[in-house]
């Protein structure tokens, strides 16, 4: 389905009767909605909503640099749950979406009814971070996506998932090498000047679930685990053999946690 949003148009799959609590499935960077695709066929009680963000997958990208930021992803994703008048939504982020939900609960909390944070972290990009952003962007812009894409491949799998899930490293590169050029860098922009969400953390008045890939290089579970620690009343799951993409690598564990994160919550 297509919705419009402030000078951009998102793709948005949904599924799942619309009596039941809706969740809303954020992907990270530079992937798209193909990401969750697994918890949509599981969750299959509940109502998915899963956009591309602005610059991913199927949705336009407008040219950057003024049009991307955590803010503007937000709002964006505002505007989808007003187009199916949905007041307030189950949050669900990876890495990058995972950022996006923390700004949703720092900017919109009345919209969100709980939260699941998965392979992500509240600080901002450190000097250093910036500058591999930088050089992150002129590669899109000198060599395309999929040069982008070999060059994040190493660090987004477990060791597991390179030696025994060849169709979860084709899938990933896949959706790695369609991001367009415009959208990888301005999701390069938006990840660089992304705020600290430090102090979000101990604001959060919903359930959250801190979802971790066990060898996730990226974001690693150890401060994932202290990130979980500064959120009242958060839980904390570690995903054995999976690294920075727990849904692909590991979605039966992934679904059994959010089931039963979903299920807690109606019971509640
Ligand atoms: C992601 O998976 O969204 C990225 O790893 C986020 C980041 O680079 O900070």
């Amino acid at each position: 389905m297509r919705i419009p949003v402030a000078g951009a148009e998102l793709e948005v799959h949904v599924s799942g009767p619309s009596a039941r609590p809706a969740v809303l499935l954020i992907h990270g960077f530079p992937l798209d909605r193909a990401l969750w695709n697994a918890q949509v066929s599981a969750l299959s009680q509940w109502r998915c909503i899963v956009p591309d963000l602005r610059g991913a997958g199927d949705s336009t990208a407008p040219s950057p640099p003024g049009d991307y930021s955590m803010e503007q992803y937000a709002a964006d994703l505002m505007t989808v749950l007003d187009a199916f008048e949905i007041a307030a939504t189950v949050v669900c982020g990876l890495s990058m979406g995972g950022y996006v939900a923390l700004e949703l609960l720092r900017r919109y909390p009345e919209r969100i009814l709980a939260a699941v944070l998965c392979d992500t972290k509240a600080e901002a990009d450190s000097a250093e971070a910036r500058r591999a952003r930088d050089a992150m962007a002129a590669l899109a812009q000198r060599e395309g996506a999929a040069a982008v894409g070999e060059q994040i491949l190493p660090r987004m799998l477990a060791p597991a998932t390179f030696a025994e899930r060849p169709g979860v490293i084709a899938a990933v590169r896949a959706m790695m090498a369609r991001t367009p050029v415009s959208g990888i860098v301005g999701a390069l922009r938006a990840l660089r000047e992304r705020p600290d969400q430090t102090r979000t953390l101990d604001t959060i008045r919903v359930p959250v679930l801190v979802v971790a890939g066990a060898d996730d290089q990226i974001t690693p579970p150890t401060p994932m685990r202290a990130m979980a620690r500064a959120i009242p009343g958060a839980r904390f799951s570690e995903v054995p053999a999976a690294g920075h993409l727990p849904p692909l690598e590991q979605p039966e564990a992934v679904n059994r946690l959010l089931a039963g994160f979903l299920k807690e919550l109606e019971g509640g």
